[in-house]
């Protein structure tokens, strides 16, 4: 990490840190992001959610946690949700439409291994 340039980023910082401790404490082993910016929505980013909140709930996971964020930026690939377990490298999938969802969560939550044809990004940018 480089030099902290503003008081911005030392409180997004304290932010993220706080958010990684609190998922540690209630003793989650991950998280699923999903990117509900205007362009996300558009591309179906709502089934997207739900899908994901099924399965889960389907599965009987609830060792990960669902959250919402803004756009991530990625329009041509919307839908998009980022998996981060803890101690792994976050991935970034694009085009999660409601069946790509439940792959990824059988295969990347469940199984353990990516899905490789759908990653858009690995680690933060
Ligand atoms: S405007 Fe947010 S990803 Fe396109």
């Amino acid at each position: 990490m480089g030099k902290i340039k503003s008081l911005e980023e030392l409180m997004k910082i304290k932010e993220d840190t706080l958010k990684k401790v609190k998922m540690r404490e209630e003793g989650k082993r991950g998280k699923i992001t999903v990117a509900m910016g205007t362009c996300g929505i558009a591309a179906g980013a709502k089934d997207t959610l739900n899908a994901i909140v099924e399965t889960l709930n389907e599965l009987n996971i609830d060792d990960i946690s669902v959250v919402q964020s803004g756009c991530m930026g990625l329009c041509e690939v919307e839908p998009t949700i980022k998996v981060e377990i803890n101690g792994e490298v976050p991935i970034t999938y694009g085009h999660v439409n409601p069946e790509n969802a439940r792959r990824i969560i059988k295969s990347h939550i469940v199984a353990g291994e990516l899905v490789g044809d759908l990653i858009v990004k690995k680690g933060e940018e």
